[in-house]
């Protein structure tokens, strides 16, 4: 049997933050609002923008490769569309070929400041063609020069060869910038919800919404 190596480095910190414990009184029970999620998830993203969040808007994202392979990272919600959670990406990237093989995908938020955590698991799509372009061009021309000079998630020999690229793109359009076909958004169509939110003695506090035959039913977890 293999030794197990413990990297003692950073045993300092783990047992600093193992005995912090939280400020937030957050004292109480999530009230079940309305006949679906959305009415909650409203109202905590606007608490999450009002109390000041630190990038509220920005979620992980979950997806798994042919191979069966998870993997997650942070995009902005954008939109909120027909209650389908829409964010803008590279169609070629690492998670666009992921949505391609596999449309199931989990969405993260965490606001750490006022103790709260939202589930979303559910199917990606892409939104409409019109959809995109209407984004993109709300766009500043950087960043739209940007989607074009990026292959994003492939590999780059150094920072030149993007730098070049954006160059290239640069003189390639004038100050009309149309969308690149490779870039637009996914819509996530939601099948279940869990609201967390920290209560005191760790019994935190859990409320699931879960679409059943077209219905959202909402029930409460053990913390
Ligand atoms: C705060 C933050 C926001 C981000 N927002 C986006 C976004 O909206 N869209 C996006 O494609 N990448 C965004 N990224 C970059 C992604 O995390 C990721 O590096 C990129 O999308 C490539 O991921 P992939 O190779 O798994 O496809 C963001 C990163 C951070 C830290």
């Amino acid at each position: 049997m293999s030794t197990q190596m413990k990297n003692e480095n950073l045993d300092d910190i783990f047992n600093i933050l193992r005995n912090d414990h939280s400020e937030f009184d957050g004292d109480e029970a999530i009230e079940i609002i309305g006949d679906s999620p959305f009415h909650l998830f409203n109202s905590w993203y606007k608490e999450a923008f009002e109390t000041k969040q630190s990038e509220p808007n920005a979620f992980s994202l979950s997806t798994v490769n042919a191979e069966g392979s998870p993997s997650s990272r942070i995009v902005y919600l954008k939109e909120l569309i027909d209650e389908k959670f829409v964010f803008y990406t590279n169609y070629n990237s690492q998670k666009g070929k992921d949505l391609k093989v596999n449309t199931r995908a989990a969405m993260l938020f965490f606001w750490p400041n006022i103790e709260r955590q939202i589930r979303i698991e559910g199917e990606c799509e892409k939104v409409a063609q019109q959809i995109s372009d209407d984004y993109f061009n709300s766009r500043p021309d950087s960043s739209k020069l940007g989607a074009w000079a990026s292959q994003q998630s492939e590999m780059l020999v150094d920072r030149s060869e993007l730098e070049n690229r954006l160059h290239y793109y640069s003189e390639q359009f004038n100050s009309n910038i149309p969308r690149p076909p490779h870039w637009g958004g996914y819509q996530l169509i939601p099948q279940k919800i869990e609201f967390w939110k920290g209560r005191p003695s760790r019994l935190h506090d859990r409320i699931v919404w879960e679409l059943k035959k077209n219905e959202w039913v909402v029930y409460r977890k053990n913390p």
